[in-house]
């Protein structure tokens, strides 16, 4: 089958950006991202390219090349489905915040909202593409509802999770490692998976496209996270030693990544990881196989969560241990509330939970980041239901520019990874700070030997 029109629901962190990409390889094909939150999609409709709602570096350029020529951003879901051949799911997927499963299971809500309502609306063919990250098997919960509740037409279901990281999505999705797709093995499964490979192969050799039955790619999608968020939990476990041995885990990190075996990739000691994704999706695959009663297995996974949430708490604590083991009405700037930098994408950020546990302490909070505003800081912490929205807002302050945010501080924490922070006028911060002056480096970002000669009492992870 030729494939000219395609749509996406779903216009978010992967929707949006993969769309573009997509539109701008293939101008033959009419790609059209659709979603129910109205104002998402009056944002990337905005005439000033800037407001679009993700920032990504070199996004901008490609959804203004393509917008209005062969990419459309719209709120008509039905109108969309019906036109498409190939229809991406690419909604959210929590973990789920009730019943059963509540805080380890994936929430499939949208996704089952979503295939109820191609069933209804599709009145000829469809190949549906899982782009969300799923659990194994889900593909079989759609393809029921599809198969019952549709107007007798054929649905082909395939799995092609998303491997972009935000911040690098644009040039993760023009460059990718492989491209995976899922499908059937029966004829029909092959014609689908082959009209897919067709699209990708506008940009991306054909070596790295990789086709699995449905299965494999699901699980895939889950295990690929899990890899990389435990070598963060690996490395960073091996930082807490390091602090008390004299070893530096830059040092480690370096002669350990040198054996081609290991890899030199994410063993960056942090603060912790954060992000919407890593959680949620080994929370998941701990759930499902203790759905198996694979208990050491679930056991083993959930370890890593269990790391981070360390890794974050004892980054709070030595801040107070630090400052005299009291921060109450003392004040500490965070700088970064991002969960890395080049993105405005704050989910499950490390700074939510440190600023949290500072709150506890009573410190009063100066935040700068980039691109996040006061509104998406006190959103993040009222959504841990800690304390009241009021008691979060009058302990935080938020600048836009990180001079202001330093003054008068007692200690500065280092949150999100971003490039600007190495450039600041160090000396000019120091001087406008109480002293002695603190610099917790939560991303081992900043040049020790420099601060430490301006005067800082300068902390860094795993060192
Ligand atoms: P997101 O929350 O940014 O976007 C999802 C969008 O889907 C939202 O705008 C929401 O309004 C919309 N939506 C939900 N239900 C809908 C419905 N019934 N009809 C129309 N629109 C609907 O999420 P995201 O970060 O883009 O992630 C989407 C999926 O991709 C998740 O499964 C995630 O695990 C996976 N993923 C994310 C990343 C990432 O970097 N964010 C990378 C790889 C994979
Ligand atoms: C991650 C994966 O890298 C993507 O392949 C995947 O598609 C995506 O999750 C997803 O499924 O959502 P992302 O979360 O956007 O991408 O960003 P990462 O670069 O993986 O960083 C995640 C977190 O780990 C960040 O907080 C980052 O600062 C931290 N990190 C990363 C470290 O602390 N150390 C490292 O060495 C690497």
């Amino acid at each position: 089958m030729k494939i000219n029109k395609i749509c996406c629901i779903g216009a978010g962190y992967v929707g949006g950006p993969t769309m573009a990409v997509i539109a701008q390889k293939c101008p033959h094909i009419k790609v059209t991202v659709v979603d129910i939150n109205e104002q998402r999609i009056a944002a990337w409709n905005d005439e000033n390219i800037d407001n679009i709602p993700i920032y990504e570096p070199g996004l901008s350029t490609i959804v203004g090349e393509t917008r209005g020529r062969n990419l459309f951003f719209s709120i008509d879901v039905e109108k969309a489905i019906e036109e498409a051949q190939i229809i991406f799911i690419s909604v959210n997927t929590p973990t789920k915040t009730y019943g059963k499963g509540k805080g380890m299971a994936a929430d499939l809500k949208y996704i089952e909202l979503c295939a109820r309502q191609i069933a209804r609306v599709a009145k000829d063919n469809k190949i549906v593409v899982e782009k969300s990250t799923l659990p194994v098997r889900t593909a079989e919960a759609i393809k029921n509802i599809l198969d019952n509740t549709g107007n007798g037409v054929q649905f082909q279901i395939l799995s092609n999770p998303e491997f972009l990281a935000e911040g690098t999505a644009v040039s993760d999705l023009l460059n990718p490692d492989r491209i995976l797709i899922g499908g059937d093995t029966t004829p029909e499964g092959q014609k689908a998976i082959k009209s897919l490979v067709e699209i990708y192969a506008n940009w991306i050799p054909t070596i790295k496209i990789l086709t699995t039955n449905v299965w494999s790619s699901e699980l895939s999608k889950l295990t690929a996270n899990a890899f990389l968020a435990q070598r963060i939990s690996s490395i960073n476990a091996l930082s807490e030693l390091c602090e008390k041995t004299g070893a530096d885990i830059h040092e480690v990190a370096g002669a350990i990544g040198m054996d081609s075996r290991i890899g030199s990739n994410f063993l960056k000691a942090s603060v912790g990881f954060g992000g919407s994704c890593f959680q949620k999706d080994i929370l998941n695959l701990v759930y499902i196989a203790k759905s198996y009663a694979l208990h050491e297995v679930a056991d083993y996974w959930e370890q890593v969560i269990i790391m981070n949430d360390h890794q974050k708490k004892r980054f709070a604590n030595r801040i107070v241990q630090t400052l005299y083991n009291t921060v109450a009405d003392k004040k500490i700037t965070l700088l970064g509330w991002a969960f890395k930098k080049d993105t405005n994408d704050t989910r499950e950020s490390a700074a939510i939970y440190v600023a949290d546990d500072l709150l506890n302490e009573q410190a009063n909070i100066s935040v700068y980041d980039p691109k996040v505003n006061r509104k998406k800081i006190l959103a993040d912490l009222d959504y841990l239901e800690t304390r009241s929205y009021k008691a979060n807002a009058s302990k935080i302050t938020t600048c836009n520019n990180p001079y202001d945010a330093c003054e008068g501080s007692h200690a500065i924490a280092i949150l999100t990874e971003w490039d600007e922070f190495i450039y600041y006028d160090w000396l000019k911060i120091y001087e406008s700070m109480e002293k002695p002056a603190f610099i917790f480096d939560g991303r081992n970002l900043l040049n020790k030997l420099d601060l430490q000669k301006i005067g800082f009492i300068y902390q860094a992870i795993g060192s």
